[in-house]
């Protein structure tokens, strides 16, 4: 996908997944590529365990666009694009937060068992990452004078 500059927070969105209630069996929600989501999935990976009070994220992505999915549990994510934070708590398995490219993001506030899943547009690259903030605020401003 070719890099979009530019994107925000409010880009950045809630997605209502569908929940096939079953009578007494439980329910059943469903991703699939550029259905569901604006992107095709490469990778699923899903964080978990993670103690009480311990920060994940912390970085952002050049190209990557994820649906972030509180499988079980729930947990906050903080975005911000350099200029404006939002920040989402995650407790529903039929929600998911659609992060774009260009965007830092933190997950705080685990509750015991969550599981974060993240489905994810590209396959795992390190290159792709943007670890630390100052870099990213350099990475925001030519964002804004190529856009
Ligand atoms: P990282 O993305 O830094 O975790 P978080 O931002 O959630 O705190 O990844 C943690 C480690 O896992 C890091 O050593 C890279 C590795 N990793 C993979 O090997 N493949 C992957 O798809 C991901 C997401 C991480």
């Amino acid at each position: 996908m070719e890099r979009v500059l530019n994107y925000s927070v409010y880009d950045c969105s809630i997605i209502k997944l569908s929940k096939h209630h079953s009578d007494r069996k439980g329910n059943l929600s469903v991703v699939e590529n550029n259905k569901t989501i604006p992107f095709g999935i490469k990778r699923l990976y899903y964080l978990y365990d993670v103690p009480g009070g311990e920060s994940r994220g912390g970085h952002a992505h050049k190209d990557l666009y994820q649906l972030i999915v509180a499988a079980s549990g729930s947990f906050t994510v903080t975005l911000d694009d350099g200029s404006v934070k939002r920040t989402f708590l995650l407790n529903r398995p039929y929600q998911g937060l659609m992060v774009v490219p260009g965007i830092w993001r933190t997950l705080d506030d685990f509750s015991s068992g969550a599981v974060c899943m993240v489905l994810a547009s590209e396959g795992y690259t390190e290159n792709d990452y943007i670890r630390n903030y100052d870099d990213f605020m350099k990475f925001k401003k030519n964002d804004s004078s190529n856009g």
